[in-house]
């Protein structure tokens, strides 16, 4: 899979900002004209179970808690979410930290892992996106050194693909017994939909375990569901020392984000680390995202037989349509990346889809499709006859 020129493109980049939305539901967005779009972009990631999901929208309804909670102060749903998450993560992931958002859970992240090992340096994957911060985009594409270039120093980036040769290089980095953390999507929606060859994610393990590098797992976007498990990483035979989320968490109801780490990273962090945050875990946002959780993990199977037969389905559709340039597919599950040979033609295809009805991601020669894990078969099909329609 080729590496991606920028970090993610948003859609006020692609040309979509006029787009001015007026409501959504299901797998529908109207605009202010009453324009009717499929959206298999679902805000990146966000809206994991269709807009205005009544399960969520009636307990924001009900909300009956405090208007806020001061973060010095104990507030047992908060306890209550930490515990579900922590169910829910792979590994041994017991330590839960508040966040707005990803780019916050990713700055936790950052800041435990230089506290815990004393170490400062970082490395990532060139050309990822983990967020807007100075510690996110430090650790994101080199890209954003140019605008600037005093981000946090000795962040090394390793190139794609994520093979042997890949494992080789970073070996040769963490031999020197200074990175505090290797960090990247377990598979990478903001590259493309890069899925680690086989092996890579176990060789790295165990590389960041011989030079005691943790490892962080950024799951902000292909968490909850989006790539056939409830996370990435449990593609793998990998247990992570730190993960991200955000996004899906609360379906886009209410903005949320959480670190979670090990005991002995948290403690670390506990102990020395600066997390306060104002608005981390407002309790009308933690209680849509225990909600979102507990359903989750209720439908677990269902959720997952579903994004496994949708995503038969899309392959098959997108395997039958003949594009105007020779097309990569980069999938799983229902995160769908489309990378064609000649550059812009991506960005080509998602305007005409757009003005035919169909909202896509798209950047330079790419398009990423991430449609509701739960749309239904008519919709899918709506969309993906626009796809073929566009090109
Ligand atoms: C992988 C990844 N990490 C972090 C972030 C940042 O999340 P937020 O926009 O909630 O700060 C994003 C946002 O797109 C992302 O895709």
């Amino acid at each position: 899979m080729p590496a991606r020129k920028r970090g993610q493109r948003h859609l006020g980049e692609q040309g979509d900002g006029d787009l001015s939305v007026a409501r959504a539901a299901g797998s529908y967005l109207f605009d202010t004209r009453g324009k009717r779009y499929v959206d298999f972009v679902m805000g990146w990631c966000v809206g994991n179970f269709g807009w205005g999901d009544a399960e969520l929208e009636r307990r924001i309804e009900r909300f009956r808690g405090p208007d806020y909670v001061y973060p010095d102060y104990r507030y047992r749903p908060w306890e209550e979410l930490a515990t579900l998450l922590a169910r829910l993560a792979p590994g041994d992931l017991t330590k839960c930290f508040r966040a707005t958002g990803g780019s916050e859970a990713v700055e936790l992240a950052i800041q435990a892992a230089m506290l815990h090992t004393k170490r400062h340096a970082f490395v990532s994957l060139e050309d990822s996106y983990h967020g807007n911060t100075f510690g996110a985009m430090s650790v994101a594409g080199s890209e954003y050194r140019e605008k600037f270039p005093r981000l946090l120093p000795n962040c090394h980036k390793i190139r794609l693909p994520l093979d042997e040769d890949a494992l080789d290089r970073i070996e040769t980095r963490l031999e020197r017994r200074d990175v505090a953390a290797f960090i990247m999507e377990p598979v990478s929606i903001n590259l493309g939909v890069c899925v680690p060859q086989p092996g890579f994610m176990e060789g790295l393990r165990a590389l960041c375990t011989r030079y005691r590098t943790l490892l962080i797992l950024d799951e902000v976007a292909c968490g909850f569901g989006r790539t056939g498990r409830i996370f990435a990483t449990e593609h793998f035979d990998i247990e992570p020392d730190i993960m991200c989320v955000a996004k899906a968490i609360s379906g886009g109801v209410a903005g949320m984000g959480a670190m979670l780490a090990t005991a002995a990273v948290g403690e670390t962090m506990e102990a020395k680390g600066e997390f306060y945050s104002t608005y981390g875990w407002h309790p009308r946002s933690t209680d849509v995202a225990i909600a979102s959780i507990r359903r989750i993990m209720r439908d677990k199977r269902k959720l997952l037989a579903q994004v496994a037969a949708t995503s038969d389905y899309f392959r098959e559709r997108i395997g039958g349509i003949e594009f105007g340039s020779k097309l990569t597919l980069n999938m799983l599950g229902l995160a769908i990346g489309l990378h064609f040979e000649e550059d812009e033609y991506g960005d080509a295809l998602a305007d005409r889809c757009r003005s035919n009805g169909l909202l896509v991601a798209s950047q330079s020669s790419d398009v990423l499709l991430l449609p509701a894990l739960n749309i239904d078969r008519r919709t899918a099909s709506r969309g993906l006859d626009i796809l073929e329609q566009s090109v």
